[in-house]
């Protein structure tokens, strides 16, 4: 395989945070929300089934979907059990939510989703007076809630997650009092971003925020923006081909998400943020970047959050970087949709990359040469488009188990991976 320059336009989809908000917002508010481009991936997909089965009604259009909200007193109990699929966020954000209502209901997902760590929201929920049981008893899915009165807590959790935070604001939207959520470092906002914009009052200080109780929220018209977790693996590609000359368009650069940029031109990377605009209240522009060479860096402490879905490819990008990289303040990505520490370093070390696990990270020396493997993407989408981009950069596509899943937040990958490279 001869390595050619990436070059031309891209537009990527939608962004995988921002749409699930979409539909759990939309379907809690008074009127009908309008979403366009909306990630049709997997997960989110997950997310419009829950609401469904919860009587709400979702039209769905390809990019754009109509979310017809009942608003904040307008679920109906479910008639089965909620599958989350492989999406966290589903299963923790909805958490929040079901605590609070008149009904019972019970949640869960893949094998995956099984295994990942729910304690980290029961524990906050059930201080606001929630009544969640972990069915087989390990603080995992499945989940039975039992919808009870909320109080507002100020609750100061032990990791910067958004998903924990937005699980206990959006309980927080029910209870009485106001509800404080303060991370010890500022994770993604678009929950704090988003229930301003449907009309709660969310104040933010630092990575503390508090939310006051609304009394309703208000459907709004979205235009979401390209994920820039997705554009990582081509914005990745294109910065380390020489010759390349890419344009990434209508990139969601919020700060809370974009500690790959910083990264990159921390390593030497040749990107420029063009049209840089406010779309729906996020931030964005299109995304400029022509090829170059990296020298190693060190990644630790508060961008950690900023960039922690991007991980698997500045590890795969750190690999063709001049010199050492070190990761650290990173065991969260233990508890992914795989243990991403385990599987990056497994698989890179399989394709002769010189690379060492630590407890929270990874210290990656560049320069060798990668060959292809036989790589298990343990079903984890970013996973499996990590890999595909390492075989792209050395010429050698690697052999990846499980490599559809990428339809979980980037269902054209493969399609726009032979477009770029032909
Ligand atoms: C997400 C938050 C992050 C991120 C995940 C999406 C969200 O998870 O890794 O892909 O939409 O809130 P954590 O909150 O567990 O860090």
């Amino acid at each position: 395989m001869t390595i050619s320059p990436l070059r031309g336009e891209l537009t990527i989809p939608g962004d995988k945070s921002i749409s699930h908000r979409c539909v759990m917002f939309g379907a809690l508010a008074k009127g009908t929300t309008r979403v366009e481009n909306f990630l049709q991936g997997a997960d989110c997909l997950s997310t419009i089934s829950c609401f469904q089965s919860m009587g709400i009604s979702i039209e769905n259009n390809t990019s754009r979907i109509l979310v017809h909200g009942k608003g904040l007193h307008g679920l109906t109990a479910p008639k089965s059990v909620l599958d989350c699929g492989n999406s966290g966020t589903t299963t923790r954000l909805i958490s929040g939510i079901l605590a609070a209502q008149p009904f019972s209901s019970r949640l869960t997902g893949d094998d995956s989703i099984k295994k990942r760590p729910m304690g980290r929201i029961i524990t906050p929920l059930i201080e606001m007076g929630a009544n969640i049981t972990s069915e087989s008893g390990n603080g995992c899915a499945p989940l039975y809630i039992r919808g009870q009165n909320l109080k507002g807590i100020s609750y100061c959790s032990p990791v910067a997650s958004a998903q924990v935070k937005s699980a206990v604001l959006l309980a927080g939207l029910y209870a009485e009092g106001i509800t404080t959520v303060t991370e010890p470092y500022l994770s993604r906002n678009h929950t704090e971003l988003m229930l301003g914009g449907f009309g709660a009052k969310v104040e933010c200080n630092g990575s503390t925020a508090a939310l006051t109780p609304p009394k309703e929220l208000f459907a709004q018209e979205i235009f979401v923006p390209g994920d820039i977790s997705s554009a990582a693996y081509f914005l990745t590609a294109a910065a380390l081909i020489p010759g390349s000359e890419l344009l990434i368009k209508n990139v969601g650069i919020n700060p809370t998400r974009d500690g790959i940029l910083r990264v990159y031109r921390d390593m030497g990377a040749d990107i420029t943020l063009l049209n840089k605009r406010t779309s729906s209240g996020e931030p964005v522009a299109d995304i400029l970047v022509r090829g170059g060479t990296f020298h190693g860096t060190t990644i630790r402490g508060s961008i950690i959050p900023a960039l922690i879905d991007e991980l698997p490819i500045i590890a795969v990008a750190a690999c063709f970087a001049e010199g050492e990289t070190v990761i650290s303040d990173a065991a969260e990505l233990k508890v992914k949709e795989s243990n991403r520490i385990a599987v990056m370093t497994e698989g890179l070390a399989a394709m002769g990359a010189d690379v060492t696990e630590t407890e929270d990270g990874m210290i990656i020396k560049g320069g060798r040469p990668l060959k292809s493997a036989f790589i298990d993407s343990c079903l984890d989408h970013r996973i499996a488009m990590s890999f595909s981009i390492a075989g792209l950069l050395c010429g050698d596509m690697p052999h990846i188990k499980g490599r559809d899943c990428v339809n979980i937040s980037y269902p054209d990958f493969y399609k726009d991976l032979k477009r770029l490279m032909s």
